[in-house]
């Protein structure tokens, strides 16, 4: 068991409480997980500190980026030289001050981004600029409201007026008007003390998950999808950033579990594909569609051994009313057709 500590990362939807719960149930004979919704990576990390072998997929960019800065990345970390790169020269009109200057940033502010955004190209290695685009993140989504970016600018520009947020929520929420260069140094060392070598070979995949089930293999595969039916619009909160690291708008991807009508058809497609998987874990909980019965039903078309674990649990977007009324699920399914290959 290694002792590095998981940095902030404020992923919607995180399983970073239930980490310790979740990875306590992994069967004494896991050596690999497959981690392909991963999002924050707070599972993959999680399951790196004990050890395992981590395979780690996100369909977006900067997921990949943050897993593979804390999950595949071994040692490599920002150092002196690097900031002074990062933060060289001056502001510019680039991608970010040309699409969404007024939009969800200040023009200013965008400008600085598209500064940094030129100077992390520049360097030396891929993890560096990796650890540099999760940083750029984490500031961002501080200086966000609700921290996720599909709010509109009005609702953006009252939120960071802080005689506002004082008079309205008793909360000034000043780092909001904080730079992204001070949350950035902010969070360096976190970041920087989050990379570790587990003497795995770990690896990060940017893909949609259907597109890797037949290649990758591995012990256990964690499944962590957008749940049906809660506030799970991931493109919308999260492809900014996307857009900030290719320079360019980017569509919104297939497959993400959004709508209800398609649910039940999604989780079966992906059920019927787990063969290289000797355990099947599956988070979800009782506010989502389908419910646990009907996905009882679903993954019982291909085994039968299977075990549902629940807790209490809010997540913090969880909305006044409806705290204390959730639970969380814990699918663990053996593969009863397994075959070691
Ligand atoms: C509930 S979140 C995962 C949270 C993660 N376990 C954590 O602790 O932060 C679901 C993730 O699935 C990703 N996703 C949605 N559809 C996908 C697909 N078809 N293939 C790969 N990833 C997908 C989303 O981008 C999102 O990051």
């Amino acid at each position: 068991m290694f002792d590095n500590q998981y940095p902030k990362v404020n992923y919607i939807g995180n399983k970073e409480k239930l980490a310790d719960w979740i990875c306590d149930y992994f069967p004494k004979d896991t050596k690999s997980i497959f981690d392909a919704f991963c999002g924050g990576s707070s599972i993959g990390y999680e399951a790196k500190k004990r050890g395992l072998r981590v395979i780690s997929n996100d369909v977006l960019k900067i997921n990949y980026f943050l897993a593979k800065s804390i999950i595949e990345n071994k040692g490599e970390t920002l150092d002196e030289n690097d900031i002074k790169l990062i933060f060289s020269g001056k502001p510019s009109k680039g991608f970010m001050y040309k699409n969404y200057g007024e939009v969800f940033f200040f023009n200013d502010e965008c400008m600085e981004l598209d500064q940094y955004r030129k100077n992390i190209e520049k360097l030396s290695s891929e993890y560096k600029k990796t650890i540099a685009f999760t940083l750029i993140r984490r500031s961002m989504i501080r200086k966000m409201p609700y921290s996720r970016f599909n709010l509109n600018w009005d609702k953006i520009k009252q939120l960071r007026d802080e005689e506002y947020s004082y008079e309205k929520y008793k909360r000034k929420r000043a780092y909001h008007n904080k730079t992204f260069k001070n949350h950035f140094l902010q969070n360096l060392d976190a970041y920087n003390n989050a990379v570790f070598d587990n003497t795995q070979e770990n690896v990060a995949y940017n893909d949609d998950v259907f597109n890797l089930l037949d290649s990758v293999k591995a012990d256990i595969i964690y499944l962590d999808p957008p749940y049906t039916g809660t506030m799970n619009n991931y493109h919308g909160f999260y492809s900014l950033v996307d857009e900030y690291i290719a320079s360019k708008k980017v569509e919104p991807f297939e497959n993400n579990f959004r709508e209800k009508k398609s649910a039940l058809e999604l989780f079966d497609k992906l059920f019927s594909k787990l063969s290289n998987y000797k355990y099947w874990f599956l988070s979800y909980n009782n506010n989502s569609y389908p419910s646990k019965e009907d996905l009882i039903e679903i993954i019982s078309r291909y085994s039968k051994n299977i075990q549902v674990i629940e807790k209490p649990h809010n997540y913090q977007i969880t909305g006044k009313d409806k705290k204390g009324t959730n639970t969380e699920y814990l699918f663990i399914i053996k593969n009863e057709n397994y075959k070691a290959s």
